[in-house]
């Protein structure tokens, strides 16, 4: 009962809020979609919080989608003992390097006045979210090994399961408990998304790479 609400009804919910209130959010509060830069407030302590935090999260985010779309590819990828070994150190180091970053952030966002002053609840809750989030990818990462290999024949089929709108939890419902931790919390991330600062990802910043230096000025109501 519990496994179907959190593996089923829970997911659900938090999509359909992400696309509808997210939608909402675009139309009405154009400006909201933004990142909330605190860069002019401090930058040292964000640099070196953001910069780890982005690749470090970008390049595992990546590897969690090729596992679920392309599967083959991602197996192929993997391939023998050697192999899967180099890759499995490599996700530990930028899983470290992307928690590190984070809690850089995290202890910026406490202890410097002037970031902490301008913080909300929802920002609080985010930071938290993922920091419980990447925590329980690195203690999977380390105690239950292998998980290139096991996610295609465990989550993704739950994961798809509920693309196609057919849930069966049947796929995930014996691992242990750290491992469903880690499923559910996902959505909680995808819960906060579009009430958060996080509707930043969708905003695409390309142009950064050329425009001039700008002032940031916040739009906040
Ligand atoms: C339902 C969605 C998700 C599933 C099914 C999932 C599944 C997994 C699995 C099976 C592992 C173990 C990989 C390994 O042993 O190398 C893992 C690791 C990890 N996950 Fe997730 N995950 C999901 C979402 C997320 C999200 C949203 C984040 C971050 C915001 C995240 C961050 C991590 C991190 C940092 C690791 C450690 C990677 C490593 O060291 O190799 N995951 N995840």
């Amino acid at each position: 009962m519990l496994d179907n609400f959190l593996f089923i009804g829970f997911p659900y919910i938090a999509l359909a809020l992400a696309v509808v209130v997210g939608v909402y959010r675009y139309v009405a509060d154009r400006f909201s979609y933004s990142s909330l830069s605190t860069q002019f407030l401090e930058n040292k302590q964000l640099f070196w919080g953001s910069v780890p935090w982005h690749y470090g999260i970008t390049l595992i985010l990546l590897a969690h989608l090729t596992a679920f779309f392309i599967p083959n590819i991602h197996l192929a990828v993997l391939g023998g003992y050697l192999r899967t070994v180099v890759l499995e150190v490599t996700g530990w180091a930028l899983s470290f390097y992307a928690l590190f970053g984070l809690l850089v952030l995290a202890v910026r966002r406490l202890s410097i006045s002037r970031v902490s002053v301008t913080s909300n609840l929802a920002d609080w809750l985010l930071l938290i979210s993922l920091i419980v989030q990447v925590g329980l990818g690195v203690y999977l990462a380390i105690f239950y090994r292998w998980g290139g290999l096991w996610f295609t024949k465990t989550a993704a089929g739950w994961l798809w399961s509920l693309l196609t709108l057919r849930p069966d939890i049947s796929y995930i419902q014996s691992m242990p408990w750290a491992v469903k931790l880690h499923f559910f919390f996902a959505f909680v991330v995808i819960l906060l998304f579009p009430f958060t600062r996080l509707v930043h990802v969708f905003t695409i910043p390309i142009t950064y790479i050329w425009r001039p230096y700008q002032v940031v000025i916040w739009s906040r109501k």
